[in-house]
């Protein structure tokens, strides 16, 4: 599991291994807006402000990965202990 921190409202959230990012959100009650939940459409886009996303979709450009600073909340995972989300 690994943390999810929202920068603007400072609410933090556990991710267990057998859910989303999208889920665990969810479950505090903020709702982001999902369409393919496969990694594929774009819908989930989110900023990265800091920590090392673990990359699980095919809509970012490798370049994108790279660059760390976006993340696809519907199905990306974490490599850091914390993600920090421009949410
Ligand atoms: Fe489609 Fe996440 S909902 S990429």
């Amino acid at each position: 599991s690994f943390e999810v921190e929202l920068a603007q409202s400072g609410q933090t959230v556990t991710v267990g291994p057998d859910q989303t990012i999208v889920q665990a959100l969810t479950g505090i009650g903020i709702a982001v807006e999902v369409s393919c939940e496969q990694g594929i459409c774009g819908t989930c886009l989110c900023d990265l402000l800091e920590g090392e996303a673990d990359h699980r979709d095919s809509f970012l450009t490798d370049a994108e990965k790279a660059e760390g600073d976006q993340i696809m909340l519907c199905c990306s995972r974490a490599k850091s202990q914390k993600l920090v989300l421009d949410l």
